[in-house]
């Protein structure tokens, strides 16, 4: 399973990139937005820190609109994946470029059947929000394993991206479903590294270790 960071926070990319744990990023206007910076500046500056897909959304709404900023999107660096929006202009965006070999991420997909329409129209992947699904009482995951049965069943190449993730449940449950990608705020990455146990039970080792307060040093050894 592959994990992408969903953030346009260079910081959090770096130090996610250094841990060796990501292998992609997500962004979107919001995202952008938080971080105050010129939106092709700041996708450049993901870009540079991040060898893996990045995720660039295109801020028009009509097909033309879409078609001329995907493109200009895709020239800021050879790891841009665009990113469009689930609708009929999102839809015809997909398959032209799916025609052109440039690769789209289809965002806000929250059914089944959008999944199903945006495999059919040639994305690279199809990302569910699993959270904003769940705010409204409905099951995110429930949509995320419809999505993956469909795929499997007719061998469709599109990859599942779980987005709108807000806690390690969803990562967990993910994972066992089998999506290909889930994307991460920083705050959930920072959770799933983190378990009290472990932090407990090292410092007991290291205790025990010191309160024996023992030299187990062999002669040779300590000669060396
Ligand atoms: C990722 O591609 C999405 O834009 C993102 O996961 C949305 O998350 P949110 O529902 O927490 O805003």
């Amino acid at each position: 399973m592959k994990f992408f960071l969903d953030t346009a926070d260079v910081e959090e990319i770096s130090e996610g990139v250094d841990l060796g744990l990501i292998d992609g990023v997500t962004t979107n206007p919001s995202l952008i937005a938080r971080e105050g910076k010129d939106y092709r500046k700041a996708l450049e500056e993901v870009c540079a820190v991040c060898e893996g897909p990045v995720s660039a959304e295109v801020l028009s709404e009509d097909f033309e609109g879409m078609l001329v900023e995907g493109r200009d999107l895709f020239r800021i660096a050879d790891n841009i994946v665009v990113k469009v929006p689930l609708g009929p202009p999102g839809l015809k965006v997909t398959r032209r470029f799916s025609d052109e070999e440039i690769p789209v991420n289809v965002t806000l997909c929250f059914s089944a059947n959008q999944a199903l329409l945006a495999a059919k129209a040639g994305a690279a992947y199809i990302s569910p929000f699993v959270g904003r699904l769940d705010d409204i009482s409905h099951s995110g995951m429930e949509m995320v394993e419809e999505i993956l049965a469909i795929y499997d069943n007719y061998d469709f190449e599109t990859k599942v991206l779980v987005a709108s993730v807000r806690n390690p449940i969803h990562v967990l449950q993910a994972a066992l479903a089998g999506a290909d990608v889930v994307t991460l705020p920083f705050a959930v990455l920072k959770q799933l590294l983190h378990h009290p146990l472990t932090d407990k039970g090292l410092k007991k080792f290291l205790a025990d270790w010191k309160a024996a307060n023992r030299n187990f040093m062999t002669e040779e050894a300590e000669e060396r």
